[in-house]
């Protein structure tokens, strides 16, 4: 697997802890960001991954940009592109080039609250219940199929930072358990749908109690 980032890296050191337990069945080769600062990248060095940054503003169109990011992650050879928190739209070129390949974690129950600053939105919306999804990437902006969700309550004196930290807890679980069953070879894109075990998931994806029972 490569990971994507521009941020944090909470998401990627799940991934990268995850990686090291018996049985998980994947390896991440690199984390790639286009913000140099990236906090992930640091952590990544510290436990050994390797890195490369391809910073967007060096380049003068997206196609650019696209053509250099996709020529370094292909130089890893992976089976799987993850978006971690990677703050950059892809092109139709970069996206299918890696259609049925990539993957991305997105904190909000999809098709709900699309975009940025979900967590404030969902306050403001007044939603009981927001969650986390991943889901294949698809041209559609956080729209490609869902694959699985896990749902947090929110309550009443939450704020935006305290809904985010629920959720992200979630997304480290639930990002690697996906990985682990793209990489057992039991999930795959087929006619823009998300297929696990040979059946068709349902538009919501993988249900949360389900999840939690594999
Ligand atoms: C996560 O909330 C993820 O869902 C979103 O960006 C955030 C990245 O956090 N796409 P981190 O960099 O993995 O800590």
């Amino acid at each position: 697997m490569v990971v994507l980032i521009s941020g944090t890296g909470s998401n990627l050191l799940a991934l990268i802890r995850a990686s090291n337990q018996p049985g998980c069945g994947f390896s991440v080769k690199a984390a790639i960001s286009n913000n140099p600062q990236a906090p992930g990248l640091d952590r990544a060095n510290q436990v050994g991954i390797a890195t490369a940054v391809v910073n967007h503003r060096g380049f003068e169109t997206r196609q650019d940009f696209e053509r250099v990011l996709q020529s370094t992650v292909d130089a890893y050879e992976p089976d799987l592109v993850l978006l971690a928190g990677f703050m950059r739209i892809l092109g139709a070129d970069f996206v299918s080039h890696y259609l049925g390949h990539m993957l991305n974690i997105h904190p909000s129950l999809l098709p709900k609250f699309t975009g940025l600053n979900t967590h404030q939105r969902v306050l403001e919306a007044g939603e009981r219940e927001h969650g986390a999804s991943v889901h294949f990437v698809t041209r559609e902006l956080d729209g490609g199929p869902i694959i699985a969700q896990d749902t947090v309550p929110v309550f009443e004196n939450d704020t935006a930072a305290v809904l985010a930290a629920r959720v992200l807890e979630r997304e480290h679980r639930l990002y690697p358990m996906v990985v682990t069953w793209f990489a057992a070879g039991r999930l795959q894109l087929r006619d823009n749908r998300a297929v696990l075990d040979n059946q068709v998931l349902p538009p919501g994806g993988m249900p949360v109690e389900s999840v939690l029972e594999l």
